[in-house]
C-alpha cells in the first residue's frame, strides 16, 4: 500500500471515530439539547489544544451480538488540552455509543489519562453522560468502574478532580463523580441516582420522576451532591474554566496569582453601616463579600444548599482564597448539620490545595432541637471543627457580629490555629446570646417576679449589663483571642495585608497514616 493510501486510511479512521455512534444518534443528542462529547471538549479547552488518545480503541466483547457492533473510541473521548494555557486531562463520555455506558476498554481509557495526570501533576476533568455499567460486559464493566474509583481515591488531595454531569448518570456512573472535588450539573438535562425510578418503584413502591429523584435542582438544594447548576452545557463548561482560575495544578503548587488593578486600599464606606443595630435583624453577608474582594467577583459553591453558610472562591490582590461566611439572611446564619458538612468539605479542599481561608463570622450558635440531635449534629458539627483545626493554610478570620458558644470555637477561632483574627466593632463574642444567658443566670430571680412589667424591666436591665460585659469584641481582644478591632470600611486592606504576611506561613500536623475525621 502506498503511503498516500496509508495516510488516507488513517484519515478515514479518524473520521469514523469522530462520528461515534453515527449521525442519527448525534442528531438525537442535539434534539435533546445536548452536545456531543467532542463538541463539549472544544468549548472547554483552549482552541486547538486538544490532543486525543486511544481514538482507535474498540471493545472486546463478543456476547449479545456485540462483535458486530464496533465503534472506534468505545464511547469515551480522552486526552489532554489546556485551559488558559494550563494543562488538564479530560474525558468526555459519548452517549451516541451504547449510551456512553462503561465497558472494560472504556474504563481503561479513562484510567490511562488519570494515571498520566497523576504523573504530570495536572487536574482531571470528566464529562459524564452515561447509562452506567455496560450491561453486556457484566463483571468486567464493574471491575472497570472500580479501577476508576481507586484512582479517584488515590488522586484525591493530589490533583484537582472536576466532574460535569451532562446527561443521565446511573449506578456506577454517579460514584466516580462523588469521589471527585466538584460536580457541575446542567439544569433539566442531567440526572444522578444510584437507582433509577423504575427500580425504585419495584423495590419501594415509590412512584417518582427522574427530575424529582435526581435532577439538578434536587442535588443543588436537597442533597447537596452538586456544587454548581448551569443553565446549559455551555455555561457549565465556562464555569469549569472559571473554577480552574482559582485552583492550582496539584497539591505541591500554589494557586494561580493574577495581576490585579483593583486598589488594595479601596475603602467601602457602606460597610460601616451594613450590620444593623438590632442584633436580630438580618443582612446579606454576600454584600460584604462583594465589597471586599477583587472586582466584586465571587464564585459561590453549593449556592442553594445549606444557604445559612456561604462558601466559594474569590481573589484578594490577585491571590485566590476560599471564603466561608455565616449568612444571617438565612436561618440567622445558624450552624446545622448541612451547613457544617458543606463548609467542612470546602475547607478541606482549600487546605489540600494550598488555598488560604478567609472566614467571615456572624453565627448565633448551633441549631437546637431533636431534629438536629437525632440527625447527629454532634458528629457533623465536629467535621467543621476538625477541618478548621487540621488546616495548615493561612487562615484569616473577621468576626462581623455574633460569635456565640461552640460555633465561636468552630469558626476558625484563634485556638483552632486561626492565624489572624480581627473583629468589627459590632462583634459580640460570648458563650451565648443575652436572652439565653439571662434565662440561665437569673432563672430563680425571674420566677419570683410575678408582675409582667417588673419582669420585663429586670430582663432589660440584666441584658444591658450582659451586653456591656460580653456583647462586644473587647472582652475577647483583652485576652488576645482577637488580634485587632478594625473599622469595617478597611476590611479589604486588612485582609490583603494579613494574606501577604501569611504568604510564607509554614505549619504542619504530626506524622500519621491519616486522621480520623468524624465522618
Ligand atoms: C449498554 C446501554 C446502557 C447500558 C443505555 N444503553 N444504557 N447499553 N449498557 N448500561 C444503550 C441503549 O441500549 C441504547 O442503545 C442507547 O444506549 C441509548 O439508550 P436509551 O435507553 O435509548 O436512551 P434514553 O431513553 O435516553 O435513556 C437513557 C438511560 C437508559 C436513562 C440511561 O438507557 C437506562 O436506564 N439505562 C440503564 C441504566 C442503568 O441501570 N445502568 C446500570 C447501572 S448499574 P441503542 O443501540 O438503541 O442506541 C451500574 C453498576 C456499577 O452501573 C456499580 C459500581 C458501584
Amino acid at each position: 500500500m502506498a503511503i498516500e493510501d496509508k495516510i488516507q486510511r488513517l484519515l478515514n479512521k479518524r473520521e469514523e471515530a469522530k462520528i461515534g455512534g453515527g449521525l442519527k444518534r448525534i442528531e438525537s443528542q442535539h434534539a435533546k439539547g445536548k452536545l456531543t462529547a467532542r463538541e463539549r471538549l472544544e468549548i472547554l479547552l483552549d482552541e486547538g489544544s486538544f490532543e486525543e488518545y486511544d481514538m482507535f480503541v474498540s471493545h472486546r466483547t463478543k456476547e449479545f451480538g456485540l462483535d458486530k457492533k464496533q465503534y472506534l473510541a468505545d464511547g469515551v473521548v480522552t486526552g489532554h488540552g489546556t485551559i488558559d494555557g494550563r494543562i488538564v486531562y479530560v474525558y468526555a463520555q459519548d452517549f451516541t455509543v451504547f449510551g456512553g455506558s462503561l465497558s472494560e476498554t472504556h474504563a481503561h481509557k479513562i484510567c490511562k489519562i488519570m494515571d498520566q495526570a497523576m504523573k504530570v501533576g495536572a487536574p482531571v476533568i470528566g464529562i459524564n453522560d452515561s447509562g452506567g455499567a455496560r450491561i453486556q460486559e457484566g463483571v468486567r464493566s464493574l471491575a472497570g468502574y472500580a479501577e476508576i474509583f481507586q484512582r479517584n481515591i488515590m488522586a484525591s488531595g493530589v490533583i484537582p478532580q472536576i466532574s460535569a454531569i451532562f446527561g443521565p448518570c446511573a449506578g456506577g456512573a454517579v460514584y466516580s463523580p462523588a469521589l471527585t472535588d466538584f460536580i457541575i450539573m446542567s439544569d433539566k438535562s442531567s440526572y444522578m441516582f444510584v437507582t433509577g425510578p423504575k427500580v425504585t418503584k419495584t423495590v419501594t413502591g415509590e412512584d417518582i420522576s427522574v427530575e424529582d429523584l435526581g435532577g439538578a435542582s434536587i442535588h443543588g438544594k436537597k442533597s447537596g451532591v452538586t456544587h454548581f447548576i448551569a443553565d446549559d452545557e455551555n455555561e457549565g463548561l465556562m464555569l469549569i474554566r472559571k473554577l480552574m482560575s482559582y485552583i492550582p495544578q496539584n497539591n505541591l503548587e500554589e494557586p494561580p496569582v493574577t495581576e490585579c488593578d483593583d486598589p488594595i486600599d479601596r475603602k467601602e464606606i457602606y460597610l460601616n453601616d451594613i450590620v444593623p443595630d438590632n442584633p436580630n435583624k438580618p443582612y446579606d453577608v454576600k454584600d460584604i463579600i462583594h465589597g471586599i474582594v477583587d472586582y466584586g467577583e465571587f464564585l459561590e459553591t453549593q449556592r442553594n444548599f445549606a444557604a445559612n453558610i456561604v462558601t466559594g472562591f474569590s481573589k484578594f490582590d490577585g491571590q485566590p482564597v476560599g471564603i466561608i461566611a455565616n449568612q444571617p439572611n438565612f436561618l440567622a446564619g445558624v450552624l446545622d448539620i448541612n451547613s457544617s458538612r458543606k463548609a467542612a468539605r470546602f475547607v478541606r479542599f482549600c487546605d489540600a490545595f494550598n488555598i488560604p481561608l478567609v472566614t467571615l463570622v456572624d453565627v448565633p450558635g448551633f441549631l437546637p432541637g431533636s431534629g438536629q440531635e437525632y440527625g447527629g449534629i454532634i458528629i457533623h458539627g465536629a467535621k467543621l471543627m476538625f477541618a478548621y483545626g487540621e488546616a495548615t493554610v493561612p487562615k484569616v478570620t473577621i468576626t462581623l457580629r455574633k460569635s456565640y458558644g461552640g460555633a465561636h470555637d468552630v469558626m476558625s477561632s484563634k485556638q483552632l490555629r486561626g492565624d489572624i483574627n480581627y473583629a468589627w466593632p459590632s462583634a459580640e463574642i460570648a458563650v451565648m446570646g443575652p436572652a439565653g444567658a439571662i434565662e440561665i443566670l437569673w432563672g430563680r430571680e425571674l420566677s419570683q417576679i410575678e408582675d409582667e412589667k417588673e419582669r420585663a424591666k429586670f430582663i432589660a436591665e440584666k441584658e444591658d449589663e450582659y451586653r456591656e460585659r460580653f456583647a462586644n469584641p473587647y472582652e475577647a481582644a483583652r485576652y488576645g483571642y482577637i488580634d485587632d478591632v478594625i473599622e469595617p470600611r478597611n476590611t479589604r486592606f486588612r485582609i490583603i495585608r494579613a494574606l501577604q504576611t501569611l504568604s510564607t506561613k509554614k505549619d504542619s500536623n504530626p506524622p500519621k497514616k491519616h486522621s480520623n475525621i468524624p465522618l
